[in-house]
């Protein structure tokens, strides 16, 4: 089923919470793959209802950003949502997210200036908006975000915290390619060599695990040894690689449990990230 007014979704959920179902879902911008696919299928274990929304959310792109050139395969992602059992899909126009002089925004006052807030100015608060929008509408007892997008979850826990919004936020592993490349909507564009370069960021990523993994912690050592990792490809140019507390994105000096190592950076014109969190 396919909803495309914020109504028919309000009214969709009303329906089934007097049903006495719960509601789980699973926000996307479409252009869907195994890393959406596994938020659907963790939403569909433990909610007896799933939405997937699909929206590429104007206010979360700068103005040099590839929001006209974001793929759209809407035919393809009711597919996948299908065949992952989602029971409705959302998707509305931007109208109807967005309606004519609208001037409400959500800001995460300190964290969306962080990581990639700091590269992309006013991209959490054009999420923080919408997953507000989406959550109220959808009154949805949980939804499914990836650890993908580190940044993004740590705004977006904040976010629900501040504004006491009752859904739970989940958060699900990164699902990667067979070689590592961490799956994302964003890797069509990348050419076959820029595919190959792209390994480093998660070859970064492996090697800041093994070092833990073997008693490693220090910031430096972690970080130096991540660099050289980039470095391999030069022409991979790095936008942060950060050593964080996941909850405030501030820099640690020491990894311990909650820490986040997370890594951006442009493959040709093509943005890209990865991150692992310390267990
Ligand atoms: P989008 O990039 O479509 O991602 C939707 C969700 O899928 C996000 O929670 C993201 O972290 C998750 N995801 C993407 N790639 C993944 C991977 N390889 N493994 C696991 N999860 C992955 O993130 C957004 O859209 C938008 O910012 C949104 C939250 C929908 C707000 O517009």
């Amino acid at each position: 089923m396919v909803l495309r007014t914020v109504l028919d979704l309000r009214q969709f959920a009303r329906t089934q919470h007097t049903a006495g179902k719960t509601i789980g879902l699973v926000p996307t911008m479409g252009a869907l793959h195994e890393g959406h696919a596994s938020l659907i299928r963790a939403a569909r274990q433990r909610c007896d209802v799933v939405v997937v929304t699909i929206f590429v959310n104007p206010t979360q792109f700068g103005p040099q950003e590839d929001f006209a050139r974001y793929p759209r395969t809407f035919e393809a992602d009711c597919a996948l949502a299908e065949r992952e059992r989602a029971d409705a899909v959302f998707a509305p126009a931007v109208e109807e997210m967005y309606p004519a002089g609208a001037t409400t925004f959500v800001e995460v006052e300190g964290l969306s200036g962080r990581l990639d807030g700091a590269s992309r100015p006013g991209h959490f608060r054009g999420v923080a908006t919408v997953v507000t929008k989406l959550l109220i509408a959808a009154d949805a007892d949980r939804a499914y975000f990836g650890q993908k997008d580190a940044a993004q979850v740590a705004v977006l826990r904040r976010m629900a915290t501040d504004l006491r919004i009752g859904t739970e936020i989940v958060v699900c592993p990164i699902a990667r390619e067979a070689d590592g490349l961490a799956v994302s909507s964003r890797n069509v564009y990348l050419s076959a060599e820029e595919r190959r370069q792209a390994l480093v960021l998660s070859c970064a990523v492996r090697r800041v695990e093994n070092l833990v993994a073997d008693g490693e912690r220090r910031r430096d050592v972690l970080l130096d040894a991540a660099h050289a990792e980039v470095a391999k490809e030069p022409a991979v140019r790095l936008d942060y690689l950060e050593l964080v507390d996941w909850a405030t994105l501030e820099p640690v000096e020491t990894a311990k449990p909650g820490t986040l190592f997370a890594v951006a950076a442009w493959v040709g014109k093509t943005r890209l990230i990865d991150n692992a969190v310390i267990g």
